[in-house]
């Protein structure tokens, strides 16, 4: 059986602030942010944007560019690392929103950025097993990436949302069930206590811990994908130039590019040839072609922590869907803490089609550009604030809270 992601919604918060601007303001070289870190631009979500909100605007986004019927629906996960209540999953939230059927299985599945992957398994594991019984899963990746102002991580800040609907027969992209390599390490390299909205994170450590970890679960992958027979291992074949694209987890477009020649090196490594100024060069033509067409919403929205990889395949497909048709891409996942998971799949005959009704092409267009000023103003407001404003066109809102219960309006 096929399995794989159907469709795709995104949903980003309705201002940014340019990064040469913020540059500018915290009197860093700009070079350092649009070229060190590859950013060009970041979301800014305001508190009444928040990740219910900006979850069930994906979600909703999603299921309008599926074909799928709502009531076959049988799986709702949201995974997110900045849920808003203890106990209350956002997915509960986004179930009343969407007015989805009652007969679901709903939840949130966390851990770090790898919380959104845990749910596209389980999803897609779920229809595999013969358990969902010809019903589809509804996956939404929700985040506010927040580090605060003027710390190392404010430049790596962002948010927004990716929801997949999940099924078999997908039009987009056919998951490769079971050909996976996990990685998983008890480390702090990034984490947020419990009260905290910031991030405590320790940036270049997690920087070495997400190249260690996609070291692991390169091999794990190239493994399974070679006894499978859905790539050639033999000497002097590097597997993952038979991926025609890698879309990598993204907390900046540098890591991915970081990313990927660590994935090179690990090949050279295998094969006991030595890495040296030939082979990187091998490596950065290779980025060139194989990783830097899935940065382009990336590098304009910032870092969405579980919804990041997905946002890197959603702008891919954007762009090239129709030549990737019947080609086999990877996909790296990284949640810091940290656990890790390399996959690989299929594009669909059907995803230029498909991809088109997502109309990402919209997306940043609607956005207003603020000041840094504006930007310093929106960080500075209590997580309770209600949105000042309603928003234009499809969004949700959040409007505060009454008797412990937050409150939201939709359209
Ligand atoms: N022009 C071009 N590039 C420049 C530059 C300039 N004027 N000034 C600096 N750079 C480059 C640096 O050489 C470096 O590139 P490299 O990594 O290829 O060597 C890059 O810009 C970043 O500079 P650095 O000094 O390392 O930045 P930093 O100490 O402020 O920290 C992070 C960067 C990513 C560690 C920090 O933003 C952070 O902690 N982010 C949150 C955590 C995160 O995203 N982790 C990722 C793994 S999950």
């Amino acid at each position: 059986m096929k399995i794989g992601i159907d469709a795709l919604g995104v949903a980003v918060p309705r201002r940014y602030v340019d990064m040469v601007e913020l540059a500018r303001a915290r009197g860093v070289e700009p070079g350092k942010y649009v070229d060190g870190l590859g950013a060009r631009e970041m979301a800014v979500a305001e508190p009444g944007e928040d990740t219910v909100a900006l979850a069930a605007l994906a979600g909703r986004r999603a299921l309008a560019a599926s074909e799928i019927d709502r009531a076959s629906l049988g799986l709702l996960v949201v995974g997110t690392e900045t849920g808003v209540d203890h106990s209350k999953p956002v997915a509960s939230f986004v179930h009343g929103l969407l007015e989805l059927p009652q007969t679901m299985r709903v939840y949130d599945t966390q851990h770090a950025c790898y919380g959104g992957t845990a749910g596209l398994m389980a999803a897609v594991e779920w229809i595999a097993s013969g358990a969902a019984a010809g019903r589809s899963a509804l996956v939404i990746c929700s985040d506010i990436a927040r580090y605060g102002v003027g710390t190392a991580g404010e430049p790596t800040q962002g948010a927004g949302a990716v929801a997949m609907v999940v099924s078999a027969n997908p039009a987009l992209v056919e998951i490769d069930v079971g050909v996976s390599g996990a990685a998983s390490t008890h480390v702090f390299d990034f984490w947020r206590p419990l009260g905290l909205r910031e991030a405590q994170v320790d940036g270049h450590y997690s920087v070495q811990c997400y190249l260690d970890a996609v070291s692991a679960a390169y091999r794990g992958w190239k493994v399974r994908a070679i006894e499978r027979g859905l790539v050639r291992g033999a000497p002097g074949e590097l597997a993952s130039e038979q991926l025609a694209r890698i879309c990598y987890h993204v907390p900046f477009c540098k890591m991915a590019r970081k990313a990927h020649l660590q994935v090179r090196r690990c090949e050279l490594e295998d094969a006991g040839t030595a890495w040296d100024p030939a082979a990187e060069q091998a490596g950065l033509a290779s980025f060139k072609r194989q990783v830097d067409p899935t940065l382009p919403l990336c590098a304009r929205i910032g870092n969405i922590y579980t919804g990041s990889l997905y946002l890197g395949l959603a702008g891919l497909l954007h762009a090239q869907a129709a030549e990737l048709a019947g080609s086999r891409i990877g996909l790296f996942s990284y949640g810091s803490g940290c656990t890790s998971e390399f996959f690989s799949g299929v594009v669909g005959k059907a995803a230029a089609a498909r991809i088109a009704a997502a109309k990402l092409g919209d997306l940043l267009e609607a956005r207003e550009k603020i000041s840094v000023a504006e930007y310093e103003r929106i960080m500075a407001q209590p997580p309770t604030s209600p949105l000042e404003d309603a928003p234009a066109g499809d969004g949700f809102r959040f409007l505060g809270v009454k008797d412990h219960r937050r409150q939201y309006a939709g359209k």
